[in-house]
């Protein structure tokens, strides 16, 4: 009755924006991922008859309530999936900085996922686990696998075809992803607060969603032929537009800061001398700049030495779900 599970974080390169049922976590568009190596949630779920309601630590400390309930809203679901009455203890560990501005909830909520239906000792496929783990958060449904991985956005209405599928391993190419952190001292706009009301204001949402779908096409044609330099235009393009969402909302909101704007323009600085670069920017202040292995070094240097960066976290394709023990 009890199972631990490890989940990587994933950046999406073609964004998931904006849903069109909050309640099942269901996209108005389909999205592609890269998860990563470098951060993870490793989550440990028991189920015990004793418990009142579900208990939950995080990081070696008991949660905020407002982070148990968001949990245990989700293992609600679970236990409807699973015909389980049961609450349980879940005890979590983040190996994902908070200001990293990578969303932990994808990791969190995929681990937790699978951690509980192994708990369970419920056999379930990728897909399962992925439409599962999807309502959660979004973006978790594409940590249950490794690499290069796109979400389909399906039709049905139950959200059963809407899930992710793997679509390049880890090993198969071998970038890097090169997270800058900048200080930030505006409130955060999550981004389901964010997507919200892009779909329900912004003139250019319709925009995003007449042209997501080419850009994703592109992507996977560029990933399937190893294609640095069209992969890397398609992202950086997919990025700005889902961004140009936001600034023509109403109320409009913005989530560069200035610091945003120096790593972008230290991207394009880095193109006009001959090295390739793109930069991706998600519901936050911080870039995340992808390159090709062998010019990981003169990226991080360049975009180190620009004196708004706190930080440059490296990071390469990472796995998919796994199950422990691990190794402490
Ligand atoms: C900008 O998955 O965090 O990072 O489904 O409401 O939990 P919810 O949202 P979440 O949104 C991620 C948005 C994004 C783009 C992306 O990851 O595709």
């Amino acid at each position: 009755m009890e199972a631990t599970a490890r989940a990587h974080t994933n950046i999406a390169l073609i964004k998931y924006w904006g849903k069109r049922d909050e309640k099942l976590f269901l996209p108005m568009n389909s999205s592609l991922s890269i998860t990563l190596d470098r951060f993870y949630t490793t989550t440990k779920v028991a189920f015990d008859s004793a418990l009142k309601a579900d208990v939950f630590f995080l990081n070696g400390k008991p949660a905020v309530d407002a982070e148990t309930t968001k949990i245990s809203r989700f293992m609600d679901k679970i236990r409807a999936f699973a015909g389980e009455k049961r609450y349980a203890y879940i005890e979590s560990q983040n190996e994902v900085p908070i200001a990293a501005g990578l969303a932990s909830s994808a990791s969190g909520m995929a681990a937790l996922a699978a951690a509980a239906v192994k708990a369970l000792g419920i056999e379930v496929d990728g897909r399962t686990l992925s439409i599962l783990a999807r309502q959660g958060s979004g973006s978790a449904c594409r940590s249950i696998y490794g690499g290069f991985v796109e979400w389909q956005k399906g039709e049905k209405a139950d959200g059963s075809d809407s899930h992710a599928v793997p679509l390049l391993s880890e090993d198969d190419w071998d970038l890097s992803i090169l997270s800058c952190l900048v200080e930030s001292k505006q409130k955060k706009i999550s981004s389901r607060e964010g997507m919200k009301r892009t779909v329900s204001t912004s003139p250019f949402y319709k925009a995003w969603l007449e042209t997501v779908e080419t850009d994703l096409a592109a992507a996977k044609s560029a990933i399937a032929a190893r294609d640095f330099t069209m992969l890397g235009r398609v992202l950086e393009a997919n990025a700005l537009k889902m961004h140009a969402t936001t600034i023509s909302a109403d109320p409009p909101f913005l989530y560069w800061q200035s610091a945003t704007l120096d790593v972008m323009q230290g991207v394009a600085l880095l193109r006009e001398r001959g090295i390739e670069a793109y930069f991706t920017i998600d519901a936050g202040p911080n870039v995340k700049v992808l390159c090709e292995r062998k010019d990981e070094e003169t990226v991080y240097n360049a975009l180190s030495a620009i004196p708004s960066v706190r930080e440059v976290l490296v990071c390469h394709p990472g796995p998919g779900i796994q199950y422990g023990p691990f190794p402490t």
